[in-house]
């Protein structure tokens, strides 16, 4: 039985003083449970003190990004090793938007989840069609080109480390969220392509969360579908009124 995951992308947003405070009412509301898995992923700067913020509860944090070296001359980028040394627990990899804003491709990617992997990260694979994608039916290869590409040379052990997140590019940020059967859909595809890659107890093992206009009214239905193992959530992680119902709706 595979536990739920739902994870908060913050993105680029909030102050350092709305990150302390999302971070305390996050605490106070479900900092103690441990039915189901949480980590919230604000923008770098704001990391130590939401790790701070978090301390002595069950809510982990990650990043939303590294760039896949040990160290050196990479002006502005940050190291896995320095997202491990400041306490974050998972990161997030390949998001659509840096994928379509910043141009990264699946090979890039791959060296980012090596390399989050070798620090000791544990990497959210982010994939997902663009709305042209799904209308000419190719939301089946692309799913899969990203997930065996970002995915590529990783041994049995690592990939019981991934969290994949199907997150259909249409449905990030504009409301208009995936039914639940197209959803499980899509789940069920990705889970059959790492039992392919990765055999059987990986495949049953791996959470495959489901993000894209998550709400408090559609998370429930959502992860009730078989294949659906929690939610990478962005605008609704902002607000704990909204977040919290949202692992309470994963407890089912
Ligand atoms: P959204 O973003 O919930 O605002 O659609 C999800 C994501 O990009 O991870």
């Amino acid at each position: 039985m595979r536990k739920y995951f739902v994870a908060g992308n913050w993105k680029m947003n909030l102050t350092m003083g709305e990150s302390a405070k999302l971070a305390a009412d996050l605490k106070a509301a479900i900092g103690g449970q441990s039915e189901v898995d949480v980590a919230v992923c604000p923008p770098f700067v704001y990391v130590p003190g939401v790790v701070e913020a978090l301390k002595g509860s069950t809510i982990a944090v990650g990043a939303q990004n590294l760039y896949p070296a040990p160290g050196g001359a990479f002006t502005g980028e940050v190291s896995p090793k320095m997202i491990k040394d400041v306490g974050c627990r998972y990161v997030i990899i390949g998001h659509s938007e840096r994928r379509h804003i910043l141009g990264e491709k699946d090979e890039f990617i791959n060296a980012k989840v090596k390399s989050a992997l070798e620090a000791q990260l544990l990497p959210i694979l982010c994939v997902g069609e663009l709305l042209a994608e799904r209308q000419s039916g190719r939301t089946q290869s692309v799913v899969s080109i990203q997930v065996e590409k970002g995915l590529a040379g990783l041994t049995e052990q690592d990939a019981a480390k991934i969290t994949i997140a199907y997150e259909p590019v249409w449905a990030i940020g504009t409301g208009e969220t995936a039914t639940p059967a197209q959803a499980q859909e899509v789940h069920a595809y990705i889970r059959g392509l790492v039992k392919k890659l990765f055999g059987d107890s990986i495949a049953d093992a791996m959470r495959i969360q489901y993000g894209g206009s998550v709400k408090p009214d559609n998370a429930a239905e959502l992860m009730a579908q078989p294949d659906v193992d929690g939610s990478l959530v962005g605008g609704a992680a902002l607000k704990a009124e909204n977040f919290v119902p949202i692992v309470r709706a994963a407890k089912g």
